[in-house]
Parts: structure tokens; sequence; C-alpha cells
């Protein structure tokens, strides 16, 4: 198996992938325009934050796997991936703890106004007065909007500060948040209101784009933060230059809309460096998220050589609209399941899963196929009559 790495990865990762049998060619400055060249024969790519696109894909004849070394998937051409039969999966919550970590150490620098601090600091400058105004951070309400691994953490360690906690995601319900200790919120407007900071933690999506937009930063308080690790989209930038103009909030940023791939880039939001407290993109890089991803990534390949199906798959159909299920004992030998197949083949019936055990011993088995329409009982009966078929029943 040729596995090409287009992103940096341990080299503890790089040894336990060769120990599974794996080639591997490690080129970390690879670009997106660069992979539908470089794919060559890999049945494995493991990337960062490169857009993966068609032309890879289309490029890539042995292409089987596309791992995420990383949470976010939106650099991955999912419909290509799925209508090509690539799996695609990545490593959620493994940089979650990183991430967190810099939402709250953003939350802090905001609070204590720190880069601000420093910069006059290097210029020679000293003004205790200035700086010695705070909010503090203790007693205040965190709003956190999406509660997945990251947001899940940012609460934990919010609470540990003595902040009260309240949250918003498509999926919280008011029993989840009283079980986490955490304030509900009905919709992101109402956790804008009631929030002194703003730690957003959503995934992009249709439903998320701009969901920060001049109706939401209409509802904070003038003296609230805003904190976005997420993705850029997430806010509508050109509101967010003017709600910050207005009403001063202060804000921290990761990521940004249309922001530069990895390496040197020049920075688009020249008008909103202006005004926020920034940083590059980071949030998962830390040494701890980087073991922990590269460990995950090795899980991946690991049960997608055992098995043929990686874990953590993205694209995976969520639930098969196959109603039937097929339910074949058999005795474990040549060209049973062939002559099932064929059987069902003739009846026009496709076959949405199947799923094949042997028990103990090696002597029976179980397969179990998921079909789009019911086979008659003549079929039925056809199947049970074939050699080495102990017993068929259809659910
Ligand atoms: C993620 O989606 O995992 C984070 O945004 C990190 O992205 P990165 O791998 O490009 O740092």
């Amino acid at each position: 198996m040729n596995i090409l790495i287009a992103d940096k990865l341990s080299d503890n990762a790089v040894s336990a992938l060769q120990k599974l049998g794996a080639e591997i060619r490690l080129e970390p400055d690879l670009g997106a325009d660069d992979l539908p060249g470089a794919i060559a024969d890999s049945e494995v790519l493991v990337v960062r934050s490169t857009k993966v696109r068609a032309e890879t894909m289309e490029s890539g004849k042995s292409l089987s796997l596309i791992i995420r070394a990383g949470a976010g998937v939106n650099t991955i051409d999912l419909e290509t991936a799925s209508r090509m039969g690539i799996h695609v999966a990545n490593c959620p919550g493994k940089n979650a703890d990183a991430v967190a970590e810099l939402a709250i150490g953003m939350m802090i620098a905001l609070d204590r106004n720190i880069v601000a601090n420093t910069v006059d600091l290097r210029s020679g400058v000293w003004n205790k007065k200035l700086y010695s105004k705070a909010n503090g951070l203790k007693g205040r309400t965190i709003g956190i909007l999406g509660l997945g691994s990251i947001g899940t953490r940012v609460a934990a360690i919010a609470a540990a500060m003595g902040m009260e906690v309240a949250a918003w995601s498509r999926s919280l319900t008011p029993d989840r948040a009283e079980q986490l200790g955490l304030r509900f919120c009905e919709s992101p407007h109402a956790l804008a209101e009631l929030s002194d900071v703003i730690s957003i933690h959503l995934a992009a999506a249709k439903e998320t784009e701009h969901l920060i937009n001049a109706d939401f930063l209409k509802r904070m308080k003038s003296s609230s933060y805003l904190i976005n690790t997420s993705r850029g989209e997430v806010i509508d930038s050109k509101a967010l230059l003017a709600a910050a103009k207005e009403k001063h909030h202060k804000i921290a940023l990761d990521v940004y809309e249309d922001e530069p791939a990895a390496g040197d880039a020049v920075f688009p939001h020249t008008e909103l460096a202006e005004i926020i407290t920034g940083t590059h993109h980071i949030g998962a890089s830390t040494t701890q998220a980087a073991d922990a991803i590269a460990d995950e990534v090795v899980n991946i390949v690991r049960a997608y050589v055992e098995s043929g199906k990686p874990v953590n798959l993205v694209n995976a159909r969520d639930k098969s609209p196959a109603q039937y299920k097929l339910v074949v004992r058999h005795y474990n030998k040549v060209g049973v399941l062939a002559s099932v197949l064929d059987e069902l083949r003739s009846a026009k019936i496709n076959i949405e899963e199947m799923e094949n055990s042997i028990f103990s011993g090696g002597k029976a088995a179980v397969c179990t196929l998921k079909l789009d329409d019911r086979p008659d009982d003549d079929v039925i009966s056809r199947i049970g009559a074939t050699e080495h078929i102990i017993q068929v029943h259809i659910k």
C-alpha cells in the first residue's frame, strides 16, 4: 500500500505506518495545486488543511482513502469522493484540547489587553493607568456556540475559572444542558444577548455560514468579547468590521473568510487586522495535538488495512434506505455467496449492504444482505435449496 503524506507527520507515526506494511512518500510542502501531479499510484493520501479537489481524486487512479489529519473536512471535495467511492476519514476531537486552550488564552488576552500591553512595552511605552482596566472573567457569562468536543472543553475550563457557562448547539436540549450544568440558549440570538464572552466552535456548513451576521452582532452587549477559533465562514467579516467600529467589541480570531493556505501569504483582512487580536489559524498547532492526530492517523490506516474500512468515516451514508434484510446461514465454502448474488441479480434486486461473519472453527458463517426490494418466495426458496446453505430468511 502506498501512502502519500502531504503534510508534516511525526516520525513515530511514519514508522508505525511502515510497520503496517505501507510504502510512505513524505512530501509535507505539497499545495492543493501540486496534489493532482503528485498523487500518482498512492492508495492513501494524508493531508491537514491542504485542499483536496476533484482533480486530485481523478488523477489518483489508486486513491481509496483520504485522511484529514485534523477535524474540519470542508477542505475536501466530499461530493466527488463519495461519487467516486473514495473513503474520507478525519481525526475528530484529537486536537480539541489545543483549540480550547487557544480560545481560553484569547479570552484572557482580550480581557487584560495583553497584546496592546506588549506592543506598547516594545515601543518603550509604560502605561499602567491605561492597562489597569479590565472586566475580569470570574462570574461573567461565556456563551458557547457549538458544543462538540472543543466547545465542551472550553465550557469545562471556563467553569473551572468560575464563569457562568451558557450554550447553544443544534442538538442541545434543555435537559442535556441541565445535566452538563450549562444555561440552555434556545437560539444563537438568545446566547448573543446574555453573554459577556462569545466563543464559537461550529463546523463549516451551509447552515452555519454567516451565522454571525449583522443581526447577531447587533444583539451582543457592546462590552462583550467575540472569539472565533472554528471556521472563518461562520462570521460575515464585513458585518463584523462594521460592528467592531461602531460598538468597539473586543474580538479575537484564529480563522478568517478566504484565509490563505498554510505557509507564507498576504493576509487579506488588513482593516480587521487593525482591530482584532489575531492568530494565523494555529488553534490545532501544538505538539500535543500533532501527536494525538498522528496516533489517530495510524489507527485509521490500521482499521483500513485490517478490515478494508477505516474508522471515523465522514462520507458514509447515514442510513441505508434498504428495507429488507436477507439473512443466510451457510457453510463456509467457495461459491456459496456467489450463488446467492446470482439469484438476487436475476430478480433485479440491488444489494445495499452486505456483511459475512464466520463462526469460530471456520465451518459455518452468516451473511446479512440489506436489499432495496423484497425477493419473492420462489427466489428465497431457490436460495434456501442451494448447496451448502443451511437456512435463509428475510426480515
Ligand atoms: C481542524 O479542522 O482540525 C483545525 O482547524 C486544524 O486545522 P489544521 O490542521 O490546518 O491546523
